[in-house]
């Protein structure tokens, strides 16, 4: 009975390894082909300022564009393109089209580089420069925005590109737990808006705010 017991026990824990995002080890698998979950890693280990999001949070954004079909999607801050390459996997299955800029002038050369490599420079288009000149440039709407860009000002962010999201379309923004204080004055805004909706989720542990554009 007691060697019953402890098998069992052997293989719940062995069921929840493999299955928890708190087991510490690479959640990539086959949905993601072998060269860029590589070179995802890649990015990761030269990431030293930890600019990058979770990996959880990198899968969510995928499953988000890709459950959405959203095939116009902006990002905003693509460092080395880290997210850009998980949103760019879901671009690939919906058949849209991510655009994402970069200020600082090498990261976004990295993130070009990155885009190249992974296969997606077909669907992914890096522009460097400042989203706050390079967004008015852009032609269209968008179904999907992914904010990830300096804290304070993504406020006036909301305000420049929440007009130009789809009706059911959706703005994201990253670190809205762990850094909510450096952005008071857009956390507000989502809230009280008359045309958005939003709640927050906490795929790794920094918060993605997800704010609906009604219908
Ligand atoms: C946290 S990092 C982005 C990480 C990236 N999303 C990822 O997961 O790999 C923030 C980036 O936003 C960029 N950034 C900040 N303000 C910006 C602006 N006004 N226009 C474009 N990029 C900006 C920074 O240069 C920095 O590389």
């Amino acid at each position: 009975m007691r060697l019953r017991l402890a098998v069992t026990a052997v293989a719940i824990a062995t069921v929840f390894t493999a299955s928890s995002p708190s087991a510490g080890r690479s959640q990539v698998d086959a949905s993601v082909p072998q060269a860029i979950a590589a070179l995802l890693q890649r990015i990761r280990t030269a990431d030293t300022g930890q600019l990058a999001v979770s990996e959880e949070d990198g899968r969510f954004l995928r499953v988000l564009v890709g459950a959405t079909g959203a095939k116009r999607v902006l990002e905003i801050g693509a460092a080395s393109g880290y997210s850009t390459i998980w949103m760019g996997l879901g671009v690939r299955d919906t058949g849209g089209r991510l655009v994402t800029i970069e200020f600082d002038a090498v990261r976004a050369r990295e993130a070009a580089t990155n885009v190249v490599q992974a296969g997606l420079a077909d669907v992914v288009r890096v522009v460097a420069g400042d989203a706050f000149k390079q967004v008015p440039k852009l032609e269209g709407d968008f179904d999907l925005v992914f904010l990830d860009a300096w804290k304070p000002d993504y406020k006036k962010f909301f305000d420049l590109v929440f007009p130009r999201v789809t009706r059911g379309g959706l703005f994201l923004a990253h670190n809205v737990i762990n850094k909510r204080s450096e952005m008071p004055d857009f956390l507000r805004a989502i809230q009280v808006h008359p045309e958005a909706l939003t709640t927050t989720v906490s795929p790794g542990h920094e918060g993605i705010s997800m704010t609906y554009k009604r219908r």
